[in-house]
């Protein structure tokens, strides 16, 4: 496809087109929907995480008012589990359906379920099973992972060269442990199911972030063939990588509706998002670098290993930018898993790079402290000319670009690298910096564009809007395309029943379906032409096709600007509704032999404050740099950035689950014990694009951002600690107590 280099929508900042259906109040999110007859359910949760139930009594829950079924082991009825599959098909955290066995393997598993006429009963009814339970020790602990990291394979990840010999004959070098806490995603909008049976076919109202696999992984649990499972989610209160594969209460919400024959509303509530929904693992990383006294890194190796549930498998993929962030001729990256009593981890925004990044970037820090030598000329020096890692080119890479940027409009060139120096109306002045990336990929897209007789388009996409824009950049797409206004063009989204869309995961929607509704909006052009050339009436019946175009919403004889027919009307003279378009565009996610390197990339400035007097610590400031082809939308991408510096807040100084070493059970399990960035904590943040299309990803040059807003925050904040207070954090998040204790925190250093 032609690369699209002029636009008078692509890249122009336009408001979202669902703002006001949400700003209303009348945007449905899944939990919204109300059916006539509608039951509500609420599970029962183990209260133990390691063992057996030995006795359910659900006879007094049975009688309560309200109660109209108690279902458990014996009475749900049937449910699969899915086959094992690879790449974006029938993805599912965990592969044991809900109630399959009597054996408990973390806090919060669903044990059974009421539904009951009002949720109030549903709830109570749920409290009043009697469950008991023959329990054995479990491990959740306090040390989730110990020090040394414990595991019981590493893989290897990536490897060049010899590491062992550099890192021993290395003349600089650094070796640290890093630690990072289980983190909940904590999304505004619960996690809820509304599930409809009509005694064939199940109409699934969801949160989700990819309702396509939602339904291909309902059917297969359920039992029954795809076309009989529609899996709906038309807004989505967020879900930071919690919502993108399905968990087991949608599928107990789906068999009770199944077994009652009446709708079924579960809302998971906020103590059980904190248990049986993901979270980021507890990780821990071990990096060691090696360099030349110039600053050249002569060798990296990063081990981790990250905390998984019992039965299944959850790799959090720490050394996805490892291997190619840097040069060195030397490199090796493993990761195993630890297994323990918690539910299953899954991937929270940025999975992988963002807890990796913490790593190497604060390691990166060190190094450059260890060499005396300013942090950015550090990362300068090292700036690679190809993908290392796999021996191909970057489709576009402009990180040196991002670091100088950033420094410029950080100011960076004014600070003085000792430790407290920095002062500014009385509190010491701490900055800090990292690099970062994040993967850019295009997944494979099925789009429908039609042209309508009033005037109007439509687009149609079996992907999901999970509040980063989507619905706002398709329209402007098909806007680009057909010069149709972007208040013309209705965006239908969030139904499996539409063409097969991206799942809204990996920042890559934008890149993925930008081919699919150009290709799509061109064919439907084509229809249109068609139809110009075809029917009676028509100012351009007889003509040919190639000599005819579409623009600005006009039909016209090529370069004739003159004669040009609207659109609407010659549909009007063909006597048809509308013409439409199809188009699938095709992945590059997971190809075998790549022969680009597609990543985004950016630098992440912040500045703390820090007064010793009160042990007060505040992120004041942040700058950040980000790379991620061309942005099609200026206003939705700055806020995505702009939420993710937020969330990096949030997880270099607050977030952290905390489990009961007895029980099992994350105990700050709300949103007052939990603590998250709010308004508060938000730093001045300037945000800027450096907006180099990526001809490579597709026709637009677009390849998305969100996740990589994260990625480098917290080390650049941890680094800015430690420029202000001497004191190295190096196990997240960073606590007022750490900076109270010197020595506590800065002991690894080799
Ligand atoms: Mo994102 S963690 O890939 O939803």
């Amino acid at each position: 496809m032609d690369q699209v280099t002029e636009s008078k929508v692509i890249g122009v900042s336009t408001p979202r087109i669902d703002g006001p259906l949400k700003v209303s109040g009348s945007a449905m999110y899944a939990s919204d929907h109300h059916f006539p007859g509608l039951l509500y359910a609420w599970p029962v949760c183990a209260t133990i995480s390691n063992g057996k139930i030995a006795h359910l009594d659900t006879a007094g829950a049975e009688k309560m008012p309200g109660v109209v079924a108690v279902y458990h082991r014996e009475n749900i009825g049937k449910l699969y589990r899915v086959p094992p599959s690879s790449g974006f098909t029938l993805i599912i955290d965990e592969k044991r359906p809900p109630l399959e066995d009597d054996t408990i393997r973390y806090y919060g598993q669903y044990v059974a379920v009421v539904v009951a006429q009002t949720v109030e009963q549903a709830r109570a009814a749920a409290e009043s099973v009697r469950v008991t339970y023959n329990k054995e020790k479990p491990d959740t602990g306090e040390k989730l992972l110990g020090t040394p990291l414990t595991t019981d394979k590493p893989d290897e990840k990536s490897k060049r060269g010899d590491t062992a010999a550099a890192l021993t004959a290395a003349r600089v070098k650094v070796d640290a442990v890093y630690k990072i806490p289980v983190e909940t995603h904590n999304p505004i909008e619960l996690h809820a199911s509304v599930a409809v049976f009509d005694g064939k076919k199940y109409t699934l109202y969801e949160t989700s972030q990819a309702v396509v696999n939602h339904r291909d992984v309902m059917a297969q649990m359920l039992g029954v063939p795809t076309e009989q499972v529609q899996v709906i989610t038309r807004f989505l209160g967020s879900g930071f990588g919690g919502k993108l594969w399905p968990w087991p209460h949608g599928l107990l919400a789906a068999a009770c509706a199944r077994n009652l024959g009446r709708p079924v509303k579960l809302v998971v509530s906020r103590q059980m998002m904190f248990q049986s929904v993901g979270h980021r693992p507890a990780i821990d990383q071990r990096i060691q670098l090696a360099a030349e006294p110039d600053g050249k890194l002569t060798a990296v190796q990063q081990d981790y290993v990250n905390h998984t549930s019992m039965l299944d498998d959850y790799d959090e993929g720490c050394g996805e930018i490892t291997p190619f962030l840097y040069s060195t001729p030397n490199l090796l990256v493993t990761g195993g898993l630890a297994r323990r009593n918690v539910g299953n981890p899954t991937a929270m925004r940025g999975p992988g790079a963002v807890p990796g990044l913490f790593a190497l970037e604060s390691a990166m820090d060190e190094l450059a402290i260890a060499l005396k030598m300013d942090p950015v000329q550090l990362r300068l020096k090292n700036e690679p000319a190809l993908d290392e890692s796999l021996n191909i080119p970057f489709s576009s890479r402009h990180m040196k670009e991002c670091l100088t940027v950033g420094a410029e409009k950080f100011g960076w060139a004014k600070r003085t690298p000792e430790i407290g120096s920095m002062k500014r109306d009385g509190l010491t002045l701490g900055w800090g910096m990292a690099a970062c990336s994040w993967l850019a990929a295009r997944i494979e897209t099925e789009a429908t564009v039609e042209l309508l007789q009033d005037g109007s388009a439509r687009v149609a996409c079996g992907t999901q809007d999970i509040g980063g824009g989507t619905y706002t950049v398709m329209a402007q797409v098909v806007s680009h395309e057909t010069g149709i206004p972007v208040n013309r063009i209705d965006v239908v989204l969030g139904d499996s029943s539409l063409p097969p869309g991206p799942i809204s995961g990996g920042s890559w929607v934008t890149a993925s379906m930008t081919p699919a509704v150009l290709g799509a909006a061109q064919n439907a052009g084509k229809a249109l032409l068609l139809a110009a050339i075809k029917s009676d009436g028509s100012p351009f019946k007889g003509k040919k096709q190639e000599d005819l175009e579409l623009v600005n919403g006009t039909v016209r004889l090529k370069g004739q600007g003159q004669d040009a027919v609207p659109m609407a009307e010659i549909l009007r003279i063909a006597k048809v509704n509308s013409v439409s378009g199809t188009n699938k565009s095709d992945g590059t996610f997971g190809a075998s032999k790549p022969k680009v390197s597609f990543h985004s990339y950016g630098a992440q400035f912040a500045e703390v404050t820090w007064q010793p007097e009160i042990a007060r610590l505040r992120v004041s400031r942040v700058v950040t740099v980000i790379d991620a082809g061309r942005i099609l939308n200026p206003r939705p991408a700055r806020n995505q950035i702009e939420g993710a510096v937020v969330m990096g807040v949030g997880m270099a100084m607050f977030e952290e689950t905390m489990y009961d070493a007895r029980s099992g059970a994350p105990i700050n399990n709300n949103l007052a014990d939990y603590v998250v960035a709010v308004n508060a904590d938000t730093p001045d943040i300037d945000v800027t694009f450096l907006d180099y299309p990526d001809y490579q990803l597709n026709a637009l040059g677009a390849r998305g951002v969100g996740e990589i807003g994260l990625a480098g925050i917290a080390a650049a904040i941890t680094s800015a600690v430690y420029h202000a207070t001497g004191i190295r954090v190096r196990d997240l998040p960073v606590r007022i107590e750490d900076l109270l204790v010197p020595a506590s925190k800065s002991a690894h250093l080799a």
